[in-house]
């Protein structure tokens, strides 16, 4: 496999490499398996993870490194003690199972059948099974960008067609329907849609309206809906809103498939545990996949998940939710003094995008203001090329999930950093 830096520009020495597709040389057909890697494994690498391992290298290197960098939340829980630990079954355990259907009923009002949730490692491993389930080779998936970059690079690694529909501040970097249509005309048919609410890296919502038209243009067309939750509860209604930890499209139809996962409301990301909520007829076909790819999800982390869902960490969770909004708070707060340009609403999760505007001028493109800004001013912010590979290089990513204070230094750094 051939190794070339990829858009975040660095000096050898730091290997920040990643892998493009176009660089990955095409390997006939009738050659051996041994004589390179799958064209499916041809996906770039997730920029976030490579400038959260060089933030690692330069702290170990004595730098006071402020990072707004990974979305995670540092408040986590306890860890608990070490023991040996067997599979459950490949769709998780019962109770888990159950549980996560009564948090539905909880958060939603909505009654979901345990035996349609599928628990997973992570969201991640979600995605990998529902897309191997719903999708074939060929089949065209759209999905909005800027978003997240790996439900692109996992359908293209499973030879799924990606049908990326440009979006911007008039439709709230969210899809609608006529955008769909749009998209139809010039692709033809689609075999899903992937929606995300709030959405990484925009932070932007679907209110119930604009949810429902999505799920019921999907349904009209014979296109699945695959509803990212995972940042659901990490939202900043006003007081009395409807809908104050985000609306679920399985309120909305039982076609489509919910994803959801344990790490960010709960901040339990390396407990690697998610799940699916699948239409009935997708659970076997599911299940059977589950059971060749991963055996079962993680069993230790599922009997800690039953604690996630208590009256004492639902409230210890949304006390964590109010540090993430004061911490947003001062970031829409600085909007002026950081002298940008258009940025996204940020309704939930913990994400700030903007547009860099003037300090384009002077850098050029997002990756260039980054690598300045964290060898300047030791601040790690995500170029946009991560999310948008056609418009990210004009924007950055800010996750405030580091919390007030590390918001509050970053932000006294980044403007000194561009008055000098
Ligand atoms: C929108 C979105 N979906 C899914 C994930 C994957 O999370 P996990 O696999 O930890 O559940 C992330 C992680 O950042 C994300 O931002």
């Amino acid at each position: 496999m051939v190794k070339v830096p990829g858009p975040f520009k660095t000096p050898p020495s730091l290997s920040l490499d990643s892998v493009t597709p176009a660089d990955v040389p095409e390997r006939p057909l009738a050659a051996p398996r041994t004589a390179g890697a799958s064209k499916r494994s041809a996906v770039p690498a997730f920029e976030v993870m490579q400038i959260t391992d060089e933030v690692a290298k330069r702290r170990a290197a004595g730098h006071d490194v402020v990072s707004l960098c990974a979305g995670e939340p540092s408040a986590r829980p306890a860890p608990g003690t070490l023991q040996p630990a067997g599979y459950t079954g490949p769709l998780g355990t019962i109770p888990l199972r159950e549980a996560i259907a009564t948090h539905y009923l909880e958060w939603y009002g909505v009654s979901v059948d345990p035996a349609t949730v599928a628990v997973t490692t992570g969201s991640s491993g979600a995605f990998q099974l529902v897309f191997l389930t719903a999708f074939d080779p060929g089949d065209k998936v759209a999905l909005v960008s800027p978003g997240y970059p790996a439900y692109r690079n996992i359908l293209t690694a499973l030879g799924i067609e990606v049908i990326e529909i440009p979006t911007g501040p008039e439709t709230r970097y969210q899809p609608t329907p006529e955008l769909l249509e749009a998209a139809v005309s010039e692709h033809g048919q689609l075999a899903g849609l992937i929606v995300a609410s709030p959405a990484n890296p925009t932070g932007t919502m679907l209110g119930r309206e604009e949810l429902t038209a999505l799920s019921d243009w999907c349904n009209k067309h014979g296109v699945r809906l695959i509803s990212d939750e995972i940042y659901h509860g990490i939202t900043f209604p006003e007081p009395g809103a409807p809908d104050p930890r985000g609306v679920s499209a399985i309120e909305l139809s039982r076609e489509s498939i919910v994803i959801s996962s344990f790490s960010k409301y709960w901040g339990m990301t390396g407990w690697r545990l998610g799940w699916a909520i699948l239409p009935k007829e997708l659970v076997a076909p599911f299940e059977s996949l589950a059971s060749n790819f991963a055996l079962s999800p993680p069993a230790p982390a599922q009997e800690l998940a039953m604690r996630a869902f208590t009256p004492e960490t639902y409230a210890e969770r949304d006390a964590v939710v109010e540090t993430f909004a004061r911490a947003r708070t001062l970031i829409l707060d600085a909007a002026q003094d950081l002298n940008w340009g258009t940025s996204a609403p940020s309704d939930g999760a913990f994400y700030y995008y903007s547009e860099l505007g003037p300090q384009l001028e002077r850098f050029g493109d997002s990756s260039t203001y980054a690598r300045a800004l964290l060898e300047q001013a030791d601040v790690a912010v995500v170029p946009g090329s991560d999310f948008d590979p056609v418009a990210g290089h004009r924007a950055v990513r800010l996750s405030y999930a580091a919390g007030e204070a590390a918001v509050t230094e970053a932000l006294e750094r980044i403007i000194a950093f561009q008055k000098a």
